[in-house]
C-alpha cells in the first residue's frame, strides 16, 4: 500500500505532533497519518532469557573480492595508513565494535584454501588460482596476519577449516600449529620461527562451509561422516575447541535432520555450533526501491525468527539437552550488482538506511533468542555483502549498518529480558499479495544498573508515538533514572554514507524526560532507537 504523504511532511508533523498538537484525523492501517499511532512495550524485566553472548555480533571476512586484499590488507609498504600492512582505520573501527568475533578465511574460499600457502617469508609464499572466481591469490595475508588483525581490534579469531579439498590431517595440523605450546611439536616450533611464540589459542574451529554446496556438494549423510574424520581424535593443547558443523542452507529442516539422524546413527562427533547461512536476498535494488519493497525486504529479514525456533527445535529431536547452540556464521541483504565502489570487489553493494534496519531486527531477534544463539557473523565486514565498512586506496566510510553495531554493543554480555509489544502491523503488497509486517520489535537487556531497549520501527512514512512501561522493577531502583534516546534514521529510506558525505546517516542522542517507569517516546519513520535506564 502506497503512502499519501511523503516522508518529509510526515516529519514534520511529526515533529508537531510530539510538540502536543496532535490532530484527530485517522486514516487507513499502512498509510501515512497526521497522529502518530501509539503503540505500547513492557519490559519483562523479571522474565529472563539468557546472556547474549558478545559473538552473536561478531564478524566475517572471506578472501573474496575487496575484502581482504584492499578492506582488511593493504600491505606494509602502502601509502594508505596501515598498522603492519592490515587498513589502520579499519582496526579503529572494529575496536568500537566490542568483544567480538571474526571468521576467516571463508566463506567457499574456506574450502579451497590449504593454510600451509599463508605461512613462511612472504616472498616465498605460492601464488595460486581461481580460488574463489578467476583470480589470483597472493597468500600475503595468512595465519599470522590475520591473527596480527583479530589481537588489534581485540576480537577472538574463527577458523575455518578445509573439508571440500583438504584433510583431516591437513585440518589436524593447523589447530597444532596455532595451539601447540612452544617446543611441543614440531609444528609449534616452525610457528615460532614464522614470528609467534605464544600460541595463538584459537578456539571457533569450523569443519566445512556451506558443504550442501560450494564445501565439497555432499549429502547431509556423507558430510557427517567426513565431519566424523576430521573431529575424531582432536587434540586441543588446552585449548577448549568449540567446533562447529556446516548447517542448512537457509531453513532447510531435511539437512539438518538428516545430519543429525547420521550423527546418532553411531558415533556422536563433538560439534558445539550449527551454523545454518541465511541471506534473506533483496527487493529491487540496493538503492532504488517502493515502499512495498521496502517492507517485503525487512519482512524477507524477519524470517530469521522461524529460522531459529524450527533449526533449534530440529535439533533437539536429536540432542535433547540442547547442548549444541546455533551459529549463524553468514547473514544479511544481498544486492544485485551495480552499486560497488571498485569493479573489482565482488558482491560489494552500497548499503543504505533499509539495510540498517534489517540488521538491527536481526540483532533484536538473535538477543530475543540469547538462550539458543551463540555467535552470528554478518557477511560481510568490509567490501562486500551487507558491510559495516566500504575502503578504496585510502577512502574508508562506516555505512548505517556499523552505526547500528555500535548502538547495540550495551546488549553484549547482558541478561536478555522478555519484551511484549502491542502495535498494528503495517500492510504491504508482495507478488501481487496482500501481507503484513509488524511495525514495532525489539528487544532488552539489563547489564548491573544499564537497562537497554532496542527498538525497530518499519513504518516507511509514519511517526510512531510509543509508551514503555518497565515491570517488575521496584520504584525504588527506577526513580531518579536517566533515561537517553538514541535514533538512526533518516529522511530518505535509501540514504547511505558515502566516502564524500560519511555522515548522511548517523545517529543522533537526546535526554528523555518523565517516570522512568512509564515513559513516551515518538519515533520517527523507518527508524531504529535506542532507550538506556541506569537503574539506581
Ligand atoms: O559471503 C559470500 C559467499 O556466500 C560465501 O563465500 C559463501 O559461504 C556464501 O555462499
Amino acid at each position: 500500500m502506497k503512502s499519501t504523504i511523503s516522508r518529509r511532511t510526515a516529519l514534520k508533523r511529526m515533529s508537531l505532533a510530539a510538540g502536543g498538537a496532535l490532530s484527530a484525523e485517522l486514516f487507513a492501517h499502512g498509510r501515512a497519518t497526521d497522529k502518530p499511532s501509539e503503540l505500547a512495550v513492557s519490559v519483562l524485566l523479571n522474565e529472563p532469557i539468557g546472556t547474549i553472548k558478545p559473538a552473536i555480533y561478531s564478524h566475517f571476512t572471506e578472501h573474496i573480492g575487496g575484502v581482504i586484499y584492499d578492506g582488511v590488507w593493504v600491505g606494509r609498504d602502502s601509502k594508505v595508513p596501515n598498522i603492519d600492512g592490515i587498513r589502520r582505520a579499519l582496526v579503529d573501527h572494529v575496536r568500537r565494535l566490542g568483544n567480538v568475533v571474526i571468521r576467516w578465511p571463508g566463506g567457499c574460499f574456506a574450502d579451497k584454501y590449504h593454510w600451509r600457502d599463508g605461512i613462511g617469508p612472504a616472498d616465498k609464499r605460492p601464488r595460486r588460482f581461481g580460488r574463489w572466481q578467476e583470480v589470483t591469490e597472493s597468500n600475503q595475508f595468512g595465519t599470522h596476519e590475520f591473527m596480527r588483525f583479530c589481537r588489534l581490534c581485540g576480537a577472538e579469531p574463527y577458523f575455518g577449516a578445509n573439508v571440500g579439498t583438504g584433510s583431516p590431517e591437513e585440518f589436524q595440523q593447523w589447530v597444532e600449529y596455532c595451539n601447540a605450546p612452544a617446543a611441543k611439536t614440531t609444528l609449534a616450533d616452525e610457528r615460532v620461527a614464522n614470528g609467534s611464540d605464544k600460541p595463538f589459542g584459537v578456539r571457533y574451529w569450523g569443519v566445512g562451509n556451506e558443504s550442501w554446496g560450494c564445501g565439497g556438494k555432499f549429502t547431509p549423510e556423507d558430510y557427517c561422516r567426513e565431519y566424523r574424520k576430521f573431529t575424531d581424535w582432536l587434540p586441543g593443547y588446552g585449548v577448549p575447541l568449540y567446533l562447529i558443523a556446516a548447517g542448512p542452507d537457509g531453513n532447510n529442516l531435511d539437512w539438518t535432520r538428516r545430519f543429525f539422524k547420521k550423527w546418532t546413527d553411531f558415533a556422536r562427533a563433538p560439534i558445539q555450533g550449527w551454523a545454518p547461512h541465511y541471506y534473506c536476498g533483496t527487493t529491487g535494488h540496493a538503492l532504488k526501491f517502493s515502499n512495498d519493497q521496502w517492507y517485503e525486504m525487512l519482512d524477507k529479514a524477519n524470517r530469521m525468527e522461524q529460522l531459529i525456533t524450527d533449526q533449534w527445535a530440529a535439533i533437539g529431536e536429536f540432542d535433547r539437552e540442547h547442548k549444541i547452540k546455533l551459529v549463524i556464521d553468514e547473514w544479511g541483504c544481498w544486492h544485485p550488482a551495480g552499486t560497488e565502489i571498485n569493479k573489482r570487489h565482488l558482491f560489494e553493494q552500497m548499503g543504505c538506511l533499509r539495510d540498517a534496519l534489517a540488521a538491527a531486527l536481526t540483532l533484536d531477534t538473535f538477543n530475543r533468542h540469547a538462550d539458543k544463539v551463540d555467535m552470528a557473523n554478518i557477511a560481510q565486514l568490509v567490501n562486500n555483502l551487507h558491510s559495516l565498512f566500504l575502503a578504496d586506496g585510502d577512502r574508508f566510510v562506516a555505512t548505517p549498518t556499523f552505526h547500528v553495531f555500535e548502538m547495540y554493543k550495551p546488549h553484549q554480555g547482558a541478561r536478555a529480558v522478555r519484551i511484549a509489544v502491542q502495535a498494528p502491523e503495517v500492510a504491504f503488497k508482495a507478488a501481487g499479495k496482500e501481507r503484513t509486517l509488524f511495525r514495532l520489535a525489539g528487544s532488552a537487556s539489563v547489564k548491573g544498573k544499564d537497562l537497554t531497549l532496542t527498538l525497530v520501527h518499519t513504518h516507511a512514512t509514519d511517526p510512531a508515538e510509543v509508551s514503555i512501561q518497565l515491570k517488575g522493577v521496584s520504584d525504588a531502583l527506577a526513580s531518579g533514572s536517566e533515561i537517553r534516546q538514541v535514533v538512526l534514521t533518516n529522511e530518505k529510506l535509501s540514504a547511505h554514507n558515502t566516502f564524500e558525505n560519511p555522515d548522511q546517516v548517523m545517529p543522533k542522542s537526546k535526554a528523555l524526560k518523565g517516570d522512568p517507569l512509564s515513559v513516551k517516546c515518538v519515533l520517527p519513520p523507518a527508524s531504529i532507537a535506542r532507550l538506556d535506564w541506569k537503574l539506581g
